[in-house]
């Protein structure tokens, strides 16, 4: 028989959305030697609809209480899909009381906070992850296999965007909120690049940032007060790689007309490839060693059977959907359990995506040039 992994998870709604469907799903894809048992929900006391929801998801008992899940002996793993701001408290509650963590993105609100929590799990030697869930999308790991392979030669730029637009017509919400939310769309959108940017071309060692807020004040919902906006609308940065490479980056909610808008390139000397995760089953490849007279940038359906999370889906070209990069997270962190080794992306790169964060922070700031 299996070892059952009994999960607590804090947090209900779009993550808890997404990681108790991953959950749910997860054994009937991936052959496991542990059993995930969706043991308690936990969503802060202004859920109403808690009960109902924890029975919609599939999860066994409910609470509005964090620490009664963290306390609960029969749990064996967390997850942490809350506003920023809490992470790091529960982190290493659950650290502190021998509970494997997987904790959404981006890991902490400062480099102090993050390194705190990858202490906490280093000490009490529980397995960890952050979830950087675009690293598992196939056709981004078709993109490191050819990067890695040598294939696009010598990497020159990583031109990356992350656009989204809701803020332009959204009631205030704690992503408003420096406090909450970490600094804005450079946290909540640029994490996700900036660690895609480290796992494609490796460590950036300085960054040039400019950033800015367009709506200073946003209405609350139902009422007729206007609260006050902290975090930044968007972000543009520069990067310099150890390996030479040049990184252009930009970061936005109020990009008018794109909703999940991640995209990057990678162009090297003998190749470049092009991403964008609302084609995510998609990678442009563009190859200098093909004969030239049908050289160009061409689609490939990342869908064949040599991708490690793909061939355990659908037959070749039946695709997948965003909402299954967070099974491929939640295959790694279980096998991290079973075997006891931490999986990729863990604590570690929540840290070194902060530590690139908080120098565009200072950047922006201090309007110069940072080290990293
Ligand atoms: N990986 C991704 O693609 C992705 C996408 C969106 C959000 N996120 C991250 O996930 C986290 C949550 O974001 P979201 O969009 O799901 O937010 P959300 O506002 O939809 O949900 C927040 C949840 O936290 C719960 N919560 C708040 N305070 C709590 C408390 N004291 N105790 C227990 N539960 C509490 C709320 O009940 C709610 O269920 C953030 O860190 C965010 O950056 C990641």
């Amino acid at each position: 028989m299996k070892r059952k992994i009994n999960v607590g998870m804090l947090g209900t709604k779009f993550m808890g959305k997404a990681h108790s469907h991953a959950l749910k799903d997860v054994s009937i894809f991936f052959d496991l030697d542990v059993e995930p048992v969706m043991k308690t929900l936990c969503g802060s006391g202004d859920h109403s609809d808690l009960g109902d929801l924890a029975e919609k998801y599939g999860w066994e008992k409910w609470t509005s209480d964090w620490r009664e899940v963290i306390n609960d002996p029969e749990i064996d793993a967390v997850a942490i899909l809350t506003p920023g701001h809490l992470h790091k408290e529960m982190a290493i509650a659950a650290a502190e009381r021998g509970k494997h963590i997987i904790c959404e993105k981006p890991l902490g609100n400062s480099l102090a906070e993050t390194k705190e929590m990858l202490e906490a799990v280093q000490i009490n030697k529980v397995i960890h992850m952050t979830n950087f869930n675009y690293r598992k999308v196939p056709a981004v790991t078709l993109a490191k296999k050819l990067v890695d392979e040598g294939r696009l030669g010598e990497i020159i730029h990583f031109k990356a965007v992350y656009q989204q637009d809701w803020v332009v017509d959204s009631d205030w919400v704690w992503r408003f909120d420096k406090k909450q939310a970490g600094s804005g769309s450079m946290s909540d959108k640029g994490s996700h690049i900036i660690d895609l940017a480290r796992f494609l071309v490796g460590e950036m060692t300085e960054i040039v940032a400019d950033s800015k807020i367009f709506f200073g004040s946003k209405p609350v919902a139902g009422t007729l007060e206007r609260k006050p906006v902290t975090t930044d609308d968007t972000c543009t940065f520069l990067t310099r790689f150890a390996n030479g490479a040049m990184g252009l980056f930009m970061t936005s909610r109020v990009s008018t007309g794109h909703k999940n808008f991640l995209s990057f390139e990678i162009t090297g000397t003998k190749g470049s490839v092009i991403f964008n995760l609302e084609r995510l089953n998609e990678l442009a490849v563009f190859l200098k060693d093909e004969e030239r007279s049908v050289q160009g940038f061409r689609t490939v359906l990342a869908t064949e059977p040599s991708h490690e999370y793909v061939r355990n889906m659908w037959p070749t070209g039946h695709t997948i959907g965003w909402e299954h990069t967070f099974i491929f997270q939640y295959y790694e962190f279980l096998k991290g359990i079973s075997e006891n080794k931490n999986p990729s992306p863990n604590f570690l790169d929540g840290v070194k995506a902060q530590e690139i964060i908080d120098a565009a922070l200072k950047s922006v700031e201090e309007k110069r040039w940072i080290k990293i």
